[in-house]
């Protein structure tokens, strides 16, 4: 709502299951800096990946529970997993919008292929539940999925340009990009680490390949959700570029696990300081 100090900034929760999403909220405050965000990361239950719909559901459910009791008025689903597995019951449990990251994905995936066939790339349970497929088979857009676990955990050691990275890329990426995948030419990075890995995964993909970060589409819908104008000009560290722009994002943070650990491989992740920790302890 516009008042006499200009528009209202609107206060966007992230969840997902750990840091990963942070990328997602880079891409946020990068379109959408004029904004307050409160990220929750469940860093004590993380991987999602490997857990099952009803068990990933429990725990996004109370981590978006929490962050509308923290004055969440728009709800960014980052976690792929979280997305894929429990984006029903987490819209049906919100009494807010909820934006998740599958569909944008899908979108922006659909929009960039020409041979109307793509590559998902995600955890085993993104994967296996074919959230990605069904989005983007209702766009006339055939899919080829593959399950890359070794990812998350290669990323979250900081191997991001590392010979054993890039050696579990071929391998994953010569897989998905064979038989039914072979006249593939998006590939959709399913899951909230791998952006930390695009630029070794365009060495190591097809050529003709284009990539499409999940992170980026969700943040043009969000900015399209809030009815901005996309911001394209990267946010800079600068705070006098930041004034300039007129908006400077407010960013606070609630882990389950340790708020140090949180802090020093969240600023990896988000490419900005990561300050404002609050450890939360979210009853069973
Ligand atoms: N955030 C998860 C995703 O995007 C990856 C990490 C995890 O398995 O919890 O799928």
């Amino acid at each position: 709502m516009p008042n006499s100090r200009g528009p209202r900034r609107p206060k966007i929760g992230v969840f997902d299951s750990g840091v990963g999403g942070l990328t997602v909220l880079r891409a946020l405050v990068e379109r959408i800096p004029d904004a307050d965000y409160l990220y929750f990361g469940d860093t004590a239950r993380l991987p999602y990946g490997s857990k099952s719909a009803a068990t990933v559901a429990h725990y996004a459910v109370g981590a978006v529970r929490y962050l509308q009791d923290q004055g969440a008025e728009l709800l960014v689903i980052a976690c792929n997993t979280a997305t894929a597995l429990a984006l029903d019951e987490i819209k049906a449990a919100a009494g807010v919008e909820v934006i998740g990251v599958v569909e944008p994905g899908a979108h922006a995936a659909a929009a960039a292929t020409r041979k109307r066939k793509v590559v998902v790339i995600g955890t085993e349970a993104t994967i296996s539940s074919h959230a990605y497929r069904r989005a983007l088979e209702a766009l006339e857009v055939a899919v080829r999925e593959k399950a890359c676990p070794l990812f998350v955990p290669l990323v979250e050691e900081g191997w991001v340009e590392h010979p054993v990275t890039e050696q579990v890329a071929k391998i994953y990426l010569s897989e998905a990009f064979s038989e039914e995948g072979r006249d593939a030419d998006v590939l959709v990075l399913g899951c909230t680490h791998y952006p930390l890995i695009k630029p070794l995964l365009r060495r190591v993909a097809p050529e003709h390949v284009a990539i499409v970060d999940s992170a980026e589409s969700t943040a043009q819908d969000v900015a399209r959700h809030l009815g901005h104008q996309l911001k394209i000009e990267p946010l800079s560290s600068s705070a006098e570029t930041k004034s300039e722009r007129g908006g400077v994002p407010k960013l606070k943070f609630f882990a389950t696990d340790s708020a140090e650990k949180f802090r020093k491989m969240g600023t990896r992740f988000l490419g900005l300081p990561v300050e404002d920790v609050l450890h939360v302890d979210l009853k069973e």
